[in-house]
């Protein structure tokens, strides 16, 4: 038996892989890049703050990992190329992408929206993802392998009430995703997309740090909890791995079931079933 089960766990190895995650300095993407370390990968870093990527360079090479921290403004199109230019110049290939960082700088009315806060979400959230993706695709493209993971939201497929322009841009990645996929598949490059729910990160701090916000969230999602970034990147390792081979262009929905929004409803008649019977 366990003859069996070991091969099967060394699918779930990134032993010679290197990956590169953005927005790696906290939340989800630092949990991302530790546990694709853990698995056995080198891990390029991405974001602004050079100080909290190298605190992170620094847990990964303490496993016996090599890593770089690239500064890097995931809205300017000459950052980008200058991060994968210096990931391909120290490690010579990328077998994994995570597309993670993202923000939403403005919260209310879609009539209130201006451009430039339009061109702020667009920008990282889409067309980062967009450039970033083209860029790496072509380094993938000539090893004929690669996994690219996009990190979206729930948000991207049901509107998150005050998060217009954000919701748009999560869309917009999901389909991102599924053209991406459709058009690489021929060079081995599949491409997922994640999209969770509310998740304990300080993007999201002012809903879960909110307990009245916090138990709606709760009380609206089936597990009753809202969930770790470790949770994300456990779903992470699934798709940069040899296990999910045979998946492409689609999104896992990670949350919680939040979809289940009925369970308040829906436990307030069965409880008046119940005290009726
Ligand atoms: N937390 C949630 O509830 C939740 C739910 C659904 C989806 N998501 C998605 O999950 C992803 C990660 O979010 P998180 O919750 O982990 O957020 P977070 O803790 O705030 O981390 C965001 C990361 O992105 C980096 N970043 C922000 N703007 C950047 C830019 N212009 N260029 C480069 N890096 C930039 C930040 O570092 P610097 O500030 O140093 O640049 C940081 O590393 C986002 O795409 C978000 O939309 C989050």
């Amino acid at each position: 038996m366990s003859e069996r089960r070991e091969p099967f766990l060394d699918k779930f190895r990134l032993s010679g892989k290197v990956a590169l995650v953005t927005g790696a300095s906290r939340g989800i993407g630092r949990a991302t890049a530790l546990s694709l370390a853990v698995a056995g990968a080198d891990v390029v870093l991405a974001s602004r703050k050079l100080p909290d990527l190298e605190a992170v360079a620094q847990e990964i090479t303490s496993m016996g990992r090599r890593s770089l921290a690239v500064t890097t403004n995931l809205r300017n199109l000459p950052e980008i190329d200058n991060l994968v230019k210096k990931a391909v110049d120290e490690f010579h290939h990328i077998d994994i992408l995570v597309n993670n960082a993202g923000g939403n700088p403005v919260f209310g009315s879609v009539f209130n929206i201006s451009e430039k806060a339009w061109d702020v979400t667009m920008g990282l959230n889409l067309k980062g993802y967009f450039f970033l993706s083209q860029a790496v695709g072509k380094v993938m493209r000539d090893k004929n392998a690669g996994s690219i993971i996009n990190i979206a939201s729930e948000a991207g497929i049901r509107p998150s009430l005050g998060l217009g322009v954000y919701s748009m841009s999560k869309a917009g990645v999901i389909m991102l995703t599924q053209v991406l996929a459709q058009e690489w598949g021929q060079y081995n490059i599949r491409v997922n997309t994640i999209a969770p729910g509310l998740v304990k990160t300080r993007f999201s701090e002012a809903l879960w740090g909110n307990p009245t916000i916090r138990r709606g969230f709760e009380d609206s999602t089936a597990l009753g909890r809202i969930a770790e970034p470790e949770e994300i990147a456990n779903a992470v390792l699934f798709l940069a791995s040899e296990v999910s081979g045979y998946m492409t262009g689609q999104t896992i929905v990670l949350d919680g079931g939040h979809f289940a929004s009925v369970r308040t409803l829906l436990s307030t008649i069965t409880s008046k079933e119940d005290s009726s019977a």
